[in-house]
């Protein structure tokens, strides 16, 4: 699908995406770069950065990929210093790099679970500490009068609860806390503005592979609850809003890009059972209570 932006809203800017050599990240990083931004990415798998640099250039885009970890703070200085080095600056930094997979509190060992916190939340903050010599107003290529952006991708799994997800909502909820205290902080301090993103679940991505396996789907055909499947476009459009001056006078919040399925519940009673059983219920109800004394209405 076609962007709704002008192609021209990120020209001058340089972003760095960590886990933008695929998936939802990767789609962040081509429409960046399709809106004028210059990108850098980071990742762990030299072969995955090659194709995704490849398929950028290929259009027309200006990109670079640098492997590293967002657990090491080392490959975080690494990281950026290399960015910044090659293309003069650093505007916008998008928190992308993810863990995750289903796993039952029973059986999930505590390393596992500090594995996807050192990861979601912990790299998040890392790069961020990292970045802000760069990303604050009068850093190197800023405007003495404004800084940067830090977007955070983030989900939903926290805001009630989710099965075999407690490592990754416990990550998430840390991760959306960064954004508040960021933005409250770098936002007076530095002029950053620091958003998230909440995407739902996202059509052809690990997190699909991971979160709703084939090799369950299949077999519970009719079973399982229809959930309806979002584009990795979708997630891009929200990022680039946020990080546009559409987005000028947005700060601290996590967006939710998921169609609504984070509302989603059992629908226990059908519509026509309501229409034929809510009046009766109601009338009886009041006759209940016209039956009782004044005071106890
Ligand atoms: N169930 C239970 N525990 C698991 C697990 C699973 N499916 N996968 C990993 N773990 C545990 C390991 O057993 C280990 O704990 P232990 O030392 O107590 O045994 C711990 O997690 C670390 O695993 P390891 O494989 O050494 O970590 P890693 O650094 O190589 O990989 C992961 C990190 C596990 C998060 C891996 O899934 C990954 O690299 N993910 C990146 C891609 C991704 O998931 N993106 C998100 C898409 S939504």
């Amino acid at each position: 699908m076609e962007s709704v932006f002008k192609p021209d809203i990120l020209n001058g800017k340089t972003a760095l995406i960590t886990g933008g050599g695929s998936g939802i990240c990767f789609e962040i990083s081509t429409q960046f770069g399709k809106h004028g931004a210059a990108i850098a990415i980071m990742g762990r798998r030299r072969h995955v950065l090659d194709a995704a640099v490849d398929a950028l250039r290929s259009q027309g885009i200006r990109a670079i990929g640098i492997e590293g970890d967002v657990r090491k703070q080392e490959d975080a200085v690494r990281v950026i210093e290399g960015t910044v080095k090659h293309f003069g600056r650093l505007d916008i930094l998008v928190n992308g790099a993810a863990g995750n997979f289903l796993a039952s509190p029973e059986d999930l060992s505590p390393n596992g679970f500090r594995t996807v916190l050192d990861i979601d939340s912990v790299g998040t903050y890392t790069m961020c500490h990292e970045a802000l010599k760069y990303l604050k107003k009068g850093g190197l290529g800023k405007d003495p009068s404004s800084g940067g952006l830090i977007l955070n991708i983030s989900a939903t799994l926290h805001y009630r609860a989710a099965w075999y997800q407690i490592h990754v909502s416990a990550a998430k909820a840390a991760v959306d806390s960064i954004t508040r205290s960021l933005a409250l902080e770098w936002g007076s301090d530095f002029d950053i503005r620091v958003n998230g993103i909440a995407p739902g679940l996202i059509e052809g991505t690990l997190g699909q592979q991971k979160l709703l396996p084939k090799e369950i789907t299949e077999t519970r055909k009719g079973l399982m609850p229809s959930v309806r499947l979002g584009e990795k476009w979708d997630i891009a459009m929200a990022a680039l809003y946020l990080v546009s001056d559409a987005g000028k006078f947005v700060n601290g919040t996590t967006l939710i890009v998921d169609g609504g399925h984070w509302l989603s519940q059992p629908q226990y009673i059908s519509k026509e059972e309501v229409k034929k059983i809510s009046k009766i219920v109601e009338k009886k109800s009041r006759e209940l209570t016209v039956g009782l004394p004044t005071s106890k209405l």
